[in-house]
């Protein structure tokens, strides 16, 4: 079946629903999701969006765009920084506008706590920065949204799963998904095609990430030759259940929750003693790795299963059971804990991708290291890298990057269909989807990838997590290439049309071990530590020879690198003190 549209939007998070609600007001607008839209991993994310209000004490945007650029360890992109804080307080104001039921003061405003790495007056002590909806800021974001594109009647495509772009030259012109329900194949032409399919943590075996979460976007326009952008940062977020990497908010520091050892001791003070447990994530997971090692973990073994703990029974009962309800429930579903009795037992889980698809400040894809853009070709949100968040994102800088880069994609988009003829699309254009579906229900079937998917999460855990080294990401390098060639050969066992989840699962199989490999790659290649990028074998900041972005194209038989330059238009490179 073919679809004709002005606009698409991959991906109902909040930056595709953002996107679409600015596209929709003056353009045929459609939304394509691989689940219904309520269920995007926008949904998950916890303890707030961060502007600054200053409700409860002085702020400015000028502090939160330091501390971003501070935080990103000064791989941000400084210009990217400015315009996101500057922005958020007006993007968090619309969100209140349109419904958003905010928590609030006894004054009736925006209420707003602590979190990581966000200071006043230039790194002096943490800010209340993070405007919050309890522990369901980014449900509550989703509603808000999607109620609003439903109102400016949105096409919703639910359940349809993109396998491919049409790229001729630099110009794009729709794309090619699968719809779940009936096994059909649809094309798509459009003007303007916007990606936001949000991250690819289910390349780790412990994540805070949705199954959803396969990265489905990069990988099929890295497949297409786009290049990806600054792939080794990837943010591991220091408080997730043990073993299992569901999330457990920041806000619970935000709140004072304190990380304790084995002797219960606070030891944070040992690390970043102005900021304590708000430090940003990337020391405060390397903090809790180095206590362990030293034998300080609650097993005080050092292996796999040790941890520490987070406190937060001083808050009392009733803060957390206002402020912290999901959290609340659960310590009580997953570890049979009432948070407001005993500690939660956590470590880190993998969260965040910093890299994606390189974008300008419209949401514009780049395709060189020079910062030339593709026509009509959009990407937004975690998939995205617009480089507001360097080498280490803070959170709740991830809801505003959605809200604020999203609208701007929809707007460029908007304004680029406007002055554009429709691009020509190829005949055929589906002929290589149709292939490759037909050559999974062919091949050899093996039961859930023959295994291929637990040998990346173990590979990518246990050798490209908190820290790394050439040998072992060597090593890696290779075990993913011999997965990529394996998944060739690998069948699924139903051959069906109806809801083929054998299919889709190998599909995303496919996307994860792309993306795996480009990840260690660009890790590999990068001889220094930055962010969350710790190399045991190089462990300074090398600002001389590694303040730049990186970029990897993928390639049937190699990998090619390039760079592109961080944009340090205010602030100076400097050595981070918390
Ligand atoms: O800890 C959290 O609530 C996560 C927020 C974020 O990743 O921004």
């Amino acid at each position: 079946m073919v679809h004709e549209y002005e606009a698409i939007v991959v991906g109902a998070g909040g930056a595709g629903l953002y996107a679409a609600l600015e596209a929709s007001r003056t353009v045929k607008t459609a939304v394509l999701s691989k689940l219904y839209p309520m269920r995007s991993h926008t949904g998950a994310a916890q303890g707030g969006i961060s502007a600054a209000l200053g409700n409860l004490e002085e702020d400015s945007p000028d502090w939160h765009a330091f501390d971003t650029v501070k935080g990103g360890d000064y791989l941000t992109d400084q210009s990217s920084a400015i315009l996101l804080a500057e922005d958020a307080v007006r993007a968090v104001l619309d969100l209140e506008n349109r419904g958003l039921p905010f928590n609030r003061t006894p004054e009736g405003r925006i209420d707003q706590r602590r979190f990581g790495g966000h200071t006043s007056n230039y790194g002096e002590e943490a800010v209340r920065r993070s405007c919050y909806a309890a522990d369901r800021t980014g449900h509550m974001i989703l509603q808000t949204l999607y109620q609003q594109c439903i109102k400016n009647e949105v096409s919703f495509f639910d359940e349809f799963h993109v396998l491919d772009v049409i790229i001729e030259g630099r110009i794009c012109a729709g794309v090619i998904a699968i719809e779940l329900a009936t096994g059909e194949v649809h094309l798509f032409k459009s003007q303007a095609v916007l990606f936001a399919t949000g991250g690819f943590g289910r390349m780790f075996r412990v994540t805070s990430n949705a199954y959803a979460n396969t990265g489905d976007g990069p990988a099929v326009l890295a497949r297409r030759g786009v290049p990806l952008q600054d792939m080794e940062f990837f943010q591991f977020h220091p408080t997730g259940i043990r073993g299992m990497g569901i999330l457990i908010t920041e806000g619970v520091r935000g709140e004072g929750g304190i990380l304790r050892n084995s002797e219960g001791k606070r030891f944070m003070e040992d690390y970043t003693p102005t900021l304590l447990d708000l430090a940003p994530r990337d020391i405060v997971a390397r903090s809790i790795i180095s206590e362990i090692r030293a034998g300080r973990g609650i097993r005080g073994d050092g292996s796999v299963d040790d941890y520490v703990h987070l406190d937060a029974t001083h808050l009392g009962k009733d803060v957390i059971e206002a402020k912290l309800p999901d959290i609340a429930e659960f310590c009580r579903t997953y570890q049979g804990i009432d948070p407001s009795e005993k500690p939660i037992p956590v470590m880190p889980t993998a969260h965040y991708a910093m890299g994606g698809i390189p974008t300008d400040l419209d949401g514009r894809v780049i395709a060189d290291e020079e910062g030339g853009v593709y026509e009509g070709l959009y990407a937004a949100g975690e998939c995205a890298c617009v480089s507001v968040h360097g080498a280490n994102r803070l959170g709740t800088n991830s809801l505003v990057d959605l809200v604020v880069y999203g609208r701007r994609a929809g707007i460029s988009m908007t304004a680029y269909v406007k002055g554009a003829p429709a691009a020509p699309v190829p005949k055929d254009s589906d002929a290589a989807v149709r292939q490759f579906i037909d050559s999974l229900k062919a091949g050899k079937p093996h039961l859930r990838g023959e295994g291929i998917r637990g040998e990346m999460e173990s590979s990518m855990t246990e050798k490209v997590g908190i820290y790394r080294n050439r040998s072992d990401m060597q090593r890696v390098i290779d075990k993913i290439s011999e997965l990529r060639d394996r998944i060739n050969r690998v069948g699924v066992q139903y051959s069906g049309d109806r809801f083929n989840t054998d299919l889709t699962e190998a599909i995303e199989l496919r996307n994860l071990l792309d993306l795996a490999l480009i990840t260690v790659q660009a890790a590999h290649n990068r001889e220094e530590s930055r962010g969350a990028h710790s190399r045991e074998d190089f462990p300074e900041r090398d600002d001389v020879n590694w303040l730049k972005h990186s970029l990897i194209w993928l390639d049937e038989t190699r990998v090619q690198k390039g760079f592109r330059p961080v944009d340090i238009t205010k602030w100076q490179p400097k050595p981070r003190k918390y």
